[in-house]
């Protein structure tokens, strides 16, 4: 989604400000543009399509070349196409300010009507131009302070957003403020640099301030002041971002996705360092330790989460269920928002979430608080606002995901609810012996991911002869019924091939009318206690001619009888092999991807973090 960089300091502005938009650009956008005020001006270039395109134009300009302050964008297009007088930064009327903005201004056009009726002329279709003008309507007409004028502007819209703004008149001074949009600012020596996502500062400073919903902040070189949008000073804590540089490089892949895909096996296993205790055979997890006990006595657990994070979620619930006998159910956030849910005491909302920012997935979160359970996050960006608004949680310590299709962040889900389902479980029923068991085989889950990976070649071969059908599908049952759906989002999301997951079971009562001849039907069949059902779905599948690739357990040479073609996966307790049978899936839709010529590290439509609804 749209990415925001500022800058305020000594140094030269502009290469600061387009290096942070380039490490923004995993989030997708299909516009840029940048502000930098020099000598008595705001000097600005926007540009639809890549940042790229801003670079050429700025080449030769003065004013950006030389300024040390100003703030830039990539915009990712929801009110008005992605064109030049679209992108931002977007100014007011006078041309005394420039402004930034990720988020929706929901009452734009209200605003707008009375901004029209008031002579404002809009350059635009977009609703940040609207707010930049009400801005610029009250620093022109009697406000003096730029915070002011923010402030007062934003207690007129509704809607979320994270800003930075900045003045012709103030030009030593950066106003940012956040609701529903995240927002960090780097604090670095005599400079500040502002970022909706922490890859753009990492750079300059580990040194950051999370700003929280309804918080702003006035940056100039000689420091910051925090407040509340009501003007209530607040004392920020300066935090540490724990990533690094190097984490956010693709170290010699050709794609981001490739890379974390192999990362898996490394990502797990830091996921999982400190929290199993092998010499005394239990879980340990920290993020809970506040709250276990009223945890061991959940009544219900509500799994909420979007799009491969709810998968994961998904098997969360049969998780949750099976190893601690607890009932559990997962909800689309979405969804669960919006439907005035039932929420009875003693639930327990778990938020599953990358980024942590995810909007829908936020709302839920907030929702379910509201009508008392207990909130819990499993999130990858530390600092981020579901990690911020959750009573407790445990994080995937996934490192950074770029790659837009999430791979190694799942994973690290699916081992973080196994942790704390096993936790709960031996509280609540499990014997010592069974705990052994799945611990023992939870610390070998990252060097048999290891191993499905060095399959990664036959994993391509077999992808290529397939590639050429516009229509999967992609079957599995109990714990493979998620990886199932994972594997066809995965493969619709880069490649563009359609996909579908189902529960193999349901594909006769009306799915089983798309298979033809050669139809690629790619079944999730390791062994398991439905193993021999699968069989007869495959079989069904097989007499209507279409062809079978499976993913089965290592040995399982019979399998191959039923099957074209079989990706083999090590053999382990059935409630850790969706960590294991959604690897070959992974890599099918990335060398998809790649034979269809389909751009993997910057797909169709897609952004990395979905922060508007
Ligand atoms: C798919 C994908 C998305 C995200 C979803 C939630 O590959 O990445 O479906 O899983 O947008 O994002 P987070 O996990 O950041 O809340």
């Amino acid at each position: 989604m749209c990415g925001i960089v500022g800058y305020v300091g000594s140094k030269k502005a502009c290469g600061i400000l387009i290096e942070g938009l380039k490490r923004l650009e995993y989030r997708g956008y299909d516009s840029a543009g940048i502000c930098v005020y020099h000598d008595g001006k705001l000097c600005i270039v926007k540009s639809p399509g890549r940042i790229a395109a801003v670079e050429k134009k700025i080449a030769g300009n003065v004013g950006i070349a030389a300024g040390t302050i100003g703030i830039a964008h990539t915009r990712w297009a929801t009110h008005g196409e992605p064109n030049e007088a679209n992108a931002h930064p977007h100014c007011d009327n006078a041309g005394t300010l420039a402004l930034v903005h990720n988020g929706i201004i929901e009452n734009y056009a209200t605003l707008k009507q009375f901004l029209i009726a008031k002579g404002h002329v809009f350059r635009s279709e977009t609703d940040t131009e609207v707010l930049s003008q009400l801005i610029g309507r009250f620093y022109n007409d009697g406000m003096r302070v730029l915070e002011d004028a923010v402030r007062a502007a934003l207690t007129e819209v509704s809607g979320t957003y994270g800003i930075a703004v900045m003045s012709l008149r103030e030009p030593d001074k950066l106003v940012v403020a956040r609701k529903g949009s995240p927002l960090i600012v780097g604090v670095g020596s005599g400079e500040y640099i502002v970022a909706s996502d922490a890859s753009a500062i990492i750079e300059h400073t580990a040194n950051v301030v999370y700003l929280n919903d309804n918080e702003m902040a006035v940056i100039t070189r000689d420091g910051m002041r925090t407040m509340t949008l009501d003007n209530v000073p607040v004392t920020k804590e300066v935090q540490q971002i724990e990533w690094s540089l190097e984490q956010i490089a693709k170290g010699g892949y050709e794609h981001f996705m490739l890379k974390e895909i192999f990362e898996q096996p490394e990502a797990v296993r830091t996921c999982l360092r400190g929290r199993l205790d092998l010499r005394d055979m239990r879980v340990l997890l920290g993020g809970l330790e506040g709250v276990t006990r009223e945890l061991v006595k959940t009544r219900k657990v509500i799994l909420t989460a979007c799009g491969t994070a709810w998968h994961a979620g998904l098997v969360g619930e049969y998780l949750f269920e099976d190893l601690a006998r607890i009932p559990a159910e997962v909800e689309y956030a979405s969804e669960f928002r919006y439907r005035n849910p039932i929420v009875e005491e003693g639930t327990t909302v778990i938020a599953i979430s990358q980024s942590g920012e995810t909007a829908d997935t936020l709302a839920a979160l907030r929702e379910a608080r509201e009508k008392g359970a207990m909130a819990l996050g499993i999130v990858n960006v530390v600092g981020s606002t579901i990690a911020r608004e959750t009573d407790a949680g445990v994080y995937l310590h996934a490192g950074p995901e770029i790659g837009v299709a999430s791979t190694k962040a799942f994973t690290c889900q699916l081992a973080v609810e196994t942790l704390i389902a096993l936790m709960l479980g031996r509280r609540r029923f499990m014997s010592q012996s069974m705990m052994e068991q799945y611990i023992t085989g939870l610390a070998e889950i990252p060097d048999k991911i290891a191993q499905v990976l060095q399959q990664a070649e036959e994993i391509r071969k077999i992808t290529e002869e397939f590639v050429r059908f516009d229509n999967w599908l992609f079957l599995g049952r109990g714990y493979n019924y998620p990886v199932a759906l994972e594997g066809a989002l995965k493969l619709k999301e880069i490649s563009y091939i359609h996909a579908e997951g189902l529960p193999a079971a349901e594909m006769k009562h009306g799915p089983i009318a798309l298979i033809h001849e050669g139809m690629p039907v790619v079944f999730i069949a390791p062994r398991c206690a439905t193993y021999d059902k699968i069989i007869g779905n495959i079989e069904e599948v097989r007499a209507r001619k279409g062809r079978i690739i499976a993913v089965a357990t290592e040995g399982d040479e019979d399998i191959r009888r039923y099957c074209d073609r079989v990706i083999y996966v090590p053999d382990c307790l059935v409630p850790l092999q969706p960590m294991l049978t959604v690897i070959p899936l992974q890599l099918m839709a990335y060398y998809a991807a790649l034979a269809r010529g389909c751009n993997v590290d910057k797909p169709r439509n897609l952004a990395k973090s979905v922060t508007v609804e």
